[in-house]
Protein backbone atom coordinates (compact mmCIF):
# COMPACT_ATOMS: atom_id res chain seq x y z
CA UNK A 1 0.00 0.00 0.00
CA UNK A 2 1.23 3.23 -0.71
CA UNK A 3 2.48 5.71 1.76
CA UNK A 4 0.30 9.02 4.01
CA UNK A 5 1.29 12.10 2.42
CA UNK A 6 1.11 14.81 5.24
CA UNK A 7 1.74 18.25 5.02
CA UNK A 8 2.05 21.56 7.99
CA UNK A 9 1.14 24.62 7.01
CA UNK A 10 0.45 28.43 8.26
CA UNK A 11 2.02 31.71 8.38
CA UNK A 12 5.79 32.77 9.80
CA UNK A 13 6.10 31.90 13.60
CA UNK A 14 2.96 29.82 13.75
CA UNK A 15 4.61 26.67 14.97
CA UNK A 16 4.45 24.22 12.62
CA UNK A 17 8.40 23.16 12.08
CA UNK A 18 8.34 22.18 16.27
CA UNK A 19 5.26 20.00 15.11
CA UNK A 20 6.78 18.36 12.09
CA UNK A 21 9.41 17.74 14.38
CA UNK A 22 7.57 16.47 17.49
CA UNK A 23 5.42 14.10 15.11
CA UNK A 24 9.04 12.46 13.58
CA UNK A 25 9.11 11.44 17.02
CA UNK A 26 6.60 9.94 17.59
CA UNK A 27 6.79 8.06 14.37
CA UNK A 28 10.22 6.93 15.35
CA UNK A 29 8.91 5.41 18.73
CA UNK A 30 5.99 3.67 17.23
CA UNK A 31 8.40 2.21 14.79
CA UNK A 32 7.12 2.99 11.83
CA UNK A 33 8.93 4.59 9.05
CA UNK A 34 8.79 8.36 8.59
CA UNK A 35 10.74 9.95 5.74
CA UNK A 36 10.38 14.34 7.26
CA UNK A 37 11.68 17.02 4.65
CA UNK A 38 10.72 20.67 3.62
CA UNK A 39 9.88 23.34 1.30
CA UNK A 40 11.62 25.00 -0.53
CA UNK A 41 14.73 22.64 -0.39
CA UNK A 42 14.80 19.05 0.87
CA UNK A 43 17.22 18.31 -2.44
CA UNK A 44 20.41 19.34 -2.97
CA UNK A 45 19.29 21.42 -6.30
CA UNK A 46 15.94 22.52 -4.30
CA UNK A 47 18.26 24.15 -1.29
CA UNK A 48 20.19 26.28 -4.04
CA UNK A 49 16.66 27.30 -5.41
CA UNK A 50 15.79 27.77 -1.50
CA UNK A 51 18.63 30.44 -1.20
CA UNK A 52 17.98 32.36 -4.52
CA UNK A 53 14.19 32.28 -3.44
CA UNK A 54 14.82 33.09 0.65
CA UNK A 55 17.56 35.68 -0.16
CA UNK A 56 16.96 39.05 1.21
CA UNK A 57 19.64 41.05 -1.20
CA UNK A 58 17.25 40.00 -4.32
CA UNK A 59 14.38 41.99 -3.94
CA UNK A 60 14.03 42.74 -7.87
CA UNK A 61 12.23 38.91 -7.92
CA UNK A 62 8.98 39.20 -9.82
CA UNK A 63 6.10 36.84 -8.19
CA UNK A 64 5.88 34.91 -11.37
CA UNK A 65 9.40 33.98 -10.98
CA UNK A 66 9.07 33.86 -7.65
CA UNK A 67 5.68 31.03 -8.51
CA UNK A 68 8.05 28.89 -10.76
CA UNK A 69 11.43 29.01 -8.46
CA UNK A 70 9.22 27.00 -5.78
CA UNK A 71 7.19 24.86 -7.74
CA UNK A 72 10.76 23.83 -9.61
CA UNK A 73 12.09 22.92 -6.08
CA UNK A 74 8.75 21.23 -5.53
CA UNK A 75 8.83 18.94 -8.53
CA UNK A 76 13.07 17.70 -7.74
CA UNK A 77 11.54 17.32 -4.11
CA UNK A 78 8.24 14.82 -5.85
CA UNK A 79 10.59 13.11 -7.64
CA UNK A 80 13.83 12.40 -5.92
CA UNK A 81 11.95 12.05 -2.34
CA UNK A 82 8.15 12.08 -1.73
CA UNK A 83 7.13 9.85 -4.51
CA UNK A 84 9.74 7.18 -4.49
CA UNK A 85 8.92 7.06 -0.14
CA UNK A 86 5.12 7.13 -0.46
CA UNK A 87 5.63 4.02 -3.37
CA UNK A 88 7.84 2.23 -0.73
CA UNK A 89 4.61 2.67 1.91
CA UNK A 90 6.44 5.25 4.15
CA UNK A 91 4.66 8.33 5.56
CA UNK A 92 5.82 11.23 4.45
CA UNK A 93 5.81 14.42 6.40
CA UNK A 94 6.41 17.92 4.68
CA UNK A 95 6.72 21.39 6.08
CA UNK A 96 5.01 23.28 3.60
CA UNK A 97 3.89 22.42 0.17
CA UNK A 98 1.58 23.53 -2.88
CA UNK A 99 -1.12 25.20 -0.07
CA UNK A 100 1.62 27.77 0.61
CA UNK A 101 2.43 28.76 -2.95
CA UNK A 102 -1.61 29.29 -3.10
CA UNK A 103 -1.64 31.36 0.31
CA UNK A 104 1.64 33.13 -0.74
CA UNK A 105 1.74 33.57 -4.47
CA UNK A 106 -1.68 33.52 -5.35
CA UNK A 107 -3.36 35.29 -2.46
CA UNK A 108 -0.63 37.56 -0.84
CA UNK A 109 1.35 38.55 -4.42
CA UNK A 110 -1.61 37.77 -6.15
CA UNK A 111 -1.43 35.57 -8.90
CA UNK A 112 -3.97 34.17 -10.71
CA UNK A 113 -5.18 30.86 -8.82
CA UNK A 114 -5.71 28.64 -11.89
CA UNK A 115 -2.36 29.35 -13.21
CA UNK A 116 -0.59 28.37 -10.28
CA UNK A 117 -2.66 25.73 -9.58
CA UNK A 118 -2.03 24.11 -13.53
CA UNK A 119 1.55 24.53 -12.68
CA UNK A 120 1.79 23.16 -9.80
CA UNK A 121 0.04 20.40 -11.17
CA UNK A 122 2.56 19.55 -13.73
CA UNK A 123 5.53 19.79 -11.18
CA UNK A 124 3.60 17.41 -9.16
CA UNK A 125 2.11 14.93 -11.56
CA UNK A 126 -0.98 15.74 -9.19
CA UNK A 127 0.12 14.48 -6.05
CA UNK A 128 -2.22 15.87 -3.52
CA UNK A 129 -2.00 15.69 0.17
CA UNK A 130 -3.98 13.26 2.13
CA UNK A 131 -4.43 15.15 5.41
CA UNK A 132 -3.01 18.80 5.77
CA UNK A 133 -2.53 20.69 9.18
CA UNK A 134 -3.23 24.60 9.29
CA UNK A 135 -1.50 25.84 12.31
CA UNK A 136 -3.71 29.24 12.64
CA UNK A 137 -2.16 32.06 14.42
CA UNK A 138 -2.40 36.05 13.71
CA UNK A 139 0.17 37.60 11.18
CA UNK A 140 0.42 40.05 14.26
CA UNK A 141 1.46 36.91 16.74
CA UNK A 142 3.32 35.40 13.90
CA UNK A 143 5.49 37.84 13.12
CA UNK A 144 6.11 38.58 16.67
CA UNK A 145 7.85 35.44 17.05
CA UNK A 146 9.80 35.63 13.86
CA UNK A 147 11.62 38.83 15.46
CA UNK A 148 15.41 38.93 17.01
CA UNK A 149 15.98 36.58 14.19
CA UNK A 150 18.00 37.28 10.04
CA UNK A 151 14.45 38.35 8.27
CA UNK A 152 14.86 36.13 4.86
CA UNK A 153 12.60 38.10 1.90
CA UNK A 154 9.79 36.79 2.69
CA UNK A 155 9.71 37.90 6.02
CA UNK A 156 10.64 40.89 5.15
CA UNK A 157 7.33 41.40 3.53
CA UNK A 158 5.06 43.61 6.23
CA UNK A 159 1.76 43.17 8.56
CA UNK A 160 -0.27 43.68 4.95
CA UNK A 161 1.28 41.05 3.15
CA UNK A 162 1.10 38.14 5.96
CA UNK A 163 -2.22 38.94 6.64
CA UNK A 164 -3.34 38.36 3.36
CA UNK A 165 -1.40 35.04 3.72
CA UNK A 166 -3.50 34.25 6.92
CA UNK A 167 -6.24 34.84 4.71
CA UNK A 168 -5.54 32.93 1.87
CA UNK A 169 -5.11 29.68 4.26
CA UNK A 170 -8.35 30.41 5.74
CA UNK A 171 -10.28 30.14 2.31
CA UNK A 172 -7.17 27.21 1.51
CA UNK A 173 -9.20 25.06 4.72
CA UNK A 174 -12.97 26.05 3.28
CA UNK A 175 -11.93 24.81 -0.27
CA UNK A 176 -10.50 21.60 0.49
CA UNK A 177 -11.93 21.20 3.88
CA UNK A 178 -11.85 17.14 3.52
CA UNK A 179 -8.00 17.31 3.84
CA UNK A 180 -7.71 20.10 5.92
CA UNK A 181 -7.09 19.75 10.01
CA UNK A 182 -7.02 23.94 11.65
CA UNK A 183 -5.53 23.70 14.74
CA UNK A 184 -5.30 26.43 17.09
CA UNK A 185 -1.41 27.70 16.73
CA UNK A 186 -1.65 29.37 20.48
CA UNK A 187 -2.54 26.25 22.50
CA UNK A 188 0.03 24.41 24.13
CA UNK A 189 3.05 22.60 22.16
CA UNK A 190 2.22 19.10 23.57
CA UNK A 191 -1.98 19.79 23.44
CA UNK A 192 -1.00 20.37 19.80
CA UNK A 193 0.75 17.65 19.62
CA UNK A 194 -2.16 15.62 20.90
CA UNK A 195 -4.23 16.78 18.28
CA UNK A 196 -1.45 16.41 15.27
CA UNK A 197 -1.15 12.91 16.62
CA UNK A 198 -4.97 11.98 16.69
CA UNK A 199 -5.43 12.97 12.90
CA UNK A 200 -2.56 11.14 11.78
CA UNK A 201 -3.64 8.09 13.38
CA UNK A 202 -7.17 8.65 11.62
CA UNK A 203 -5.28 8.37 8.24
CA UNK A 204 -2.60 5.57 9.16
P1 LIG B 1 11.21 28.99 5.70
O1 LIG B 1 12.44 29.55 6.33
O2 LIG B 1 11.20 27.53 5.40
O3 LIG B 1 9.99 29.47 6.56
P2 LIG B 1 9.03 28.75 7.53
O4 LIG B 1 9.84 28.36 8.73
O5 LIG B 1 8.02 29.83 7.80
O6 LIG B 1 8.44 27.58 6.78
O7 LIG B 1 10.92 29.85 4.40
C1 LIG B 1 10.02 29.50 3.45
C2 LIG B 1 9.36 30.78 2.99
O8 LIG B 1 8.88 30.59 1.66
C3 LIG B 1 8.17 31.17 3.83
O9 LIG B 1 8.17 32.57 3.99
C4 LIG B 1 6.98 30.78 2.98
C5 LIG B 1 7.50 30.90 1.58
N1 LIG B 1 6.89 29.99 0.59
C6 LIG B 1 6.16 30.51 -0.47
O10 LIG B 1 6.00 31.74 -0.57
N2 LIG B 1 5.64 29.66 -1.42
C7 LIG B 1 5.83 28.31 -1.35
O11 LIG B 1 5.34 27.57 -2.23
C8 LIG B 1 6.59 27.78 -0.25
C9 LIG B 1 6.84 26.30 -0.14
C10 LIG B 1 7.10 28.65 0.70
Amino acid sequence: MAGRFITFEGIEGCGKSTQVELARNWFQRQHREVVVTREPGGTAIGDKVREILLDPELKEMVPRAEALLYSASRAQLITQVIKPALDAGKTVLCDRYIDSSLAYQVFARGLDFQTVISINEWATDGLMPDLTFLFRISAELGLGRAIGRQADRLEQEGLHFHRMVEAGYEDLAVKYAERFVLIDGRDPVEQIHKQVVEAIRMVL
